[in-house]
């Protein structure tokens, strides 16, 4: 079959990897891509929420399947476009509905508290509430995590130590800080506790398949510490996500979401993404999102020892019954070079080189591209991951970390202690 996959990082690199192995797989296009995800099909210049320029390629290119890589054209309703204009392309992706579990805060909390799924306790304001939201500031326990409601590009949240700068904040949330994503901001209970991705792609109709578990290093500093980046690094599998921690996230977390949706009536065919955190034993959900987490797809896909193509179109026709999805027992450790400056501002257009050397690990380009010359430049702030396999997480590191440290470019930073603190 021919497939479009959208996007344009070291996500889709990931998947377009592992789909393309596929003996199901015919034609490849990624759109947009990136300078290295044309070693497994044909980059096509695409924007992802450009819903009528897709649906032309796709007539134009015979394209079956629609697998959709990142939120925004989800929450933009491409499934509910694409099921008006072309209903018989199957698509990996919920539609708006489905999609409000990522794309609305508030909408993912009631959701929780409607199916007694355990996560923080919460109170949503808006411009008219500011007051009641100072006041309930007053009755929670320092720090205050405070979140936009709508997509802010993985900046929404603040977590604030001083009861003052809390409320001075969420005057300024709703005064527009995210613009309308935050005109409404959810307060939550903070949560203490070491967190987890845990990946579940399910067929609208109760089916589910859980995908291997990682976890992502979200800070741009060594030891956890600086700003908060899309990921700087992951590892799969999780040691402390171990067989009895994830009964308790089926048990209590994936099933009733599958069930959730359907009593609510959202025919949801996709990946969910449960960022979970582990408050003593016990599993919480921080969020949903509605897509593959970067960078630990990176290190999932590598651990799907089964083809995921059959899975996808299974998720896509609503019967995933059939399908296996199976796990290679090693484990992967993801490390990304980043650009120098990440996550401000940062240069682009640096020349990149001894990518040749490395060949012990897989390397899913996140943020680079050709030049008119056709060499390999950076073109992001995360340039780049090497994915390695080991028998435990140290074997696996050290084969990532020399992997990128054989890569060159001008500014190059990564976090030497990914996964360090699961050793
Ligand atoms: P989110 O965009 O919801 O993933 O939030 C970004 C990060 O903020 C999460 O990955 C957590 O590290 C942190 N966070 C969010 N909500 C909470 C909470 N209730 N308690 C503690 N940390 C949180
Ligand atoms: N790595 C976290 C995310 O993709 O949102």
């Amino acid at each position: 079959m021919n497939i479009l996959l959208l996007g344009s990082g070291g996500r889709e690199a990931a998947i377009a990897w592992k789909i393309s192995q596929s003996p199901l797989c015919s034609k490849l296009f990624i759109g947009p891509g990136n300078g290295g995800t044309d070693a497994f099909g044909t980059n096509v210049d695409l924007k992802p929420t450009d819903f009528p320029a897709i649906e032309k390629f796709c007539r134009d290119n015979g394209v079956n399947l629609i697998i959709v890589g990142n939120e925004d054209p989800l929450v933009a309703g491409i499934r509910d476009y694409f099921a008006e204009k072309m209903p018989e392309m199957l698509l990996v992706g919920p539609a708006a509905d489905g999609a409000a579990l990522e794309g609305s805060k508030d909408f993912a909390k009631q959701f929780m508290q409607r199916h007694g799924i355990p996560t923080a306790a919460y109170r949503s304001f808006t411009a008219e509430t500011i007051e009641d939201g100072c006041k309930f500031l007053e009755t929670l326990k320092a720090p205050y995590v405070l979140k936009a409601d709508g997509l802010a590009a993985g900046k929404g949240v603040l977590i604030i130590s001083d009861l003052k700068e809390a409320q001075d904040s969420l005057r300024e949330m709703l005064g527009g800080m995210f613009g309308k994503a935050s005109a409404t901001v959810v307060i939550e209970e903070f949560l203490s506790g070491i967190e987890c991705s845990v990946f579940v792609l399910t067929d609208g109709h109760g089916q589910y398949r859980i995908l291997p578990v990682a976890k992502d290093y979200k800070r741009i500093g060594e030891g956890d510490t600086g700003l908060n980046t899309g990921g700087m690094g992951a590892v799969s599998p999780v040691p402390f996500a171990d067989a009895e921690f994830m009964k308790k996230v089926e048990d209590r977390i994936v099933l009733p979401t599958v069930n959730g949706l359907i009593k609510d009536g959202i025919d949801y065919r996709g990946f969910i993404f449960l960022g979970l955190i582990n408050v003593g034993g016990e599993p919480m959900v921080i969020e949903y999102n509605v897509r593959m987490g970067d960078p630990e797809t990176e290190a999932v896909m590598p651990r799907i020892a089964s083809d995921l193509l059959p899975a996808l179109v299974a998720v896509a026709k609503g019967d995933l019954a059939d399908v296996k999805a199976e796990e290679d027992p090693r484990t992967a450790v993801t490390v990304m070079a980043v650009s120098g400056g990440y996550p401000g501002s940062y240069p682009k257009g640096k020349l990149m080189s001894g990518l040749e050397n490395v060949t012990d690990s897989l390397l899913f380009h996140a943020g680079t591209a050709k030049n008119e010359d056709g060499q390999l430049v950076t073109a992001g702030g995360r340039v780049i991951a090497a994915t390695s396999y080991g028998s435990d997480i140290p074997s696996a590191a050290a084969k990532s970390f020399a992997a990128i440290k054989a890569i060159d470019f001008d500014g190059k930073y990564f976090r030497r202690d990914i996964a360090a603190d699961l050793c």
